[in-house]
């Protein structure tokens, strides 16, 4: 039987706490729920790193908000997610810059594309999710040196779909739209509860949000009409959907957790504790795809196993 979660007061953009102080990272923030959360933070008086793979979109983007916040603390910063080199380089200006780092917020992703990263990883799994592993792996010195810091992975309700492709093959591009991004989002849920495991003896919270179905463009890759179908009917506005990641990010809340919107099947409304799909808690599975990722980052060069205690 299904637990039931505890009421939530409503969670609204107000409640949103005061972030003077606090350094927070936002992965994909040009455009999107990472750009509304880059805003929101930058109207709480956060300093908002901007982690962006274009750095022209980035700019247009730190300018919008700056046109709204006019003393935004905003940095820019080149992350790559297709390319560890990119990701190794960002973890290199971002501890010379920072030290101190409150919140990570890994949230860029793609869907719908059969590419293959620069390493050669399936194009979801390699950007939604290792790149997103390095990128917190290289962090975990400086969120170990900032009290109270946080991990927050975005994941998505395409995490409990029923025929996700196993990670045995990470290295073949996957046919099928939601197919390939599923797993990767499973691997982020994963990774997510898997970290919180990790460092539960330490300060630093891993926490998973998800934005229900939200207007952005994360659909871009489909024909015109069902966007402007789907934007306009299916998806709750972006405001909503930062909610739940707002809530992770800033509320009292538990390592391990899983916050996503309250309406039906999760898909829009204020933010409330979910749980994640039976699958994302298997341990074998974490123990599978954690001791994957080590290994795959390992092969690459960028060995990070000394920063994690309880390794596989
Ligand atoms: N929108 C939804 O309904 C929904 C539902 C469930 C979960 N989510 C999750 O919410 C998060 C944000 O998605 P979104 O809806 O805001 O999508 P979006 O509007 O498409 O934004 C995605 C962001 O990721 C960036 N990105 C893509 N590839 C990258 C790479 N190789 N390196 C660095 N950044 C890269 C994009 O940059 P460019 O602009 O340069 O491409 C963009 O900034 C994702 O984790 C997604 O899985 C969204």
């Amino acid at each position: 039987m299904k637990e039931k979660e505890p009421l939530m007061k409503k969670f609204k953009i107000s409640d949103f706490k005061d972030q003077t102080g606090k350094v927070v990272v936002i992965t994909g923030s040009n455009t999107g729920l990472g750009y509304e959360l880059a805003l929101r933070f930058a109207q709480r008086s956060a300093t908002v790193v901007m982690a962006v793979r274009n750095l022209d979109k980035g700019k247009s983007a730190q300018q919008k908000i700056l046109s709204l916040v006019p003393d935004a603390k905003i940095v820019l910063q080149k992350l790559d997610l297709n390319s560890l080199e990119s990701v190794n380089q960002c973890i290199i200006d971002l501890t010379n810059q920072f030290k101190q780092i409150d919140i990570l917020i890994n949230n860029a992703a793609l869907l719908g594309i059969t590419t293959l990263t620069n390493e050669g990883y399936e194009a979801q799994f390699g950007v939604n999710y290792l790149g997103h592993a390095l990128l917190t792996f290289g962090l975990l010195d400086t969120l170990k040196n900032t009290p109270n810091s946080r991990v927050i992975t975005v994941g998505s309700n395409a995490h409990a779909k029923r025929k996700i492709p196993s990670f045995s093959d990470i290295r073949t591009p996957i046919k099928g739209t939601f197919k390939a991004y599923s797993r990767s989002k499973l691997a982020n849920t994963i990774f997510s509860l898997k970290l919180a495991d990790e460092l539960k003896d330490t300060h630093i919270l891993s926490v998973n949000a998800h934005p229900g179905l939200t207007a952005t463009d994360i659909i871009r890759k489909f024909a015109r009409l069902i966007r402007w179908i789907a934007k306009k009917i299916v998806m709750q506005d972006v405001s909503m959907g930062v909610l739940p990641i707002l809530y992770a990010a800033s509320e009292n809340v538990q390592s391990g957790q899983y916050y996503g919107p309250s309406g039906y099947k999760e898909r829009r409304g204020y933010p409330k504790l979910v749980q994640s799909s039976k699958k994302s808690k298997d341990p074998n599975l974490q123990n599978e795809l954690w001791s994957l990722t080590i290994k795959e980052l390992q092969k690459q060069g960028y060995d990070y196993s000394d920063r994690l205690p309880n390794i596989n």
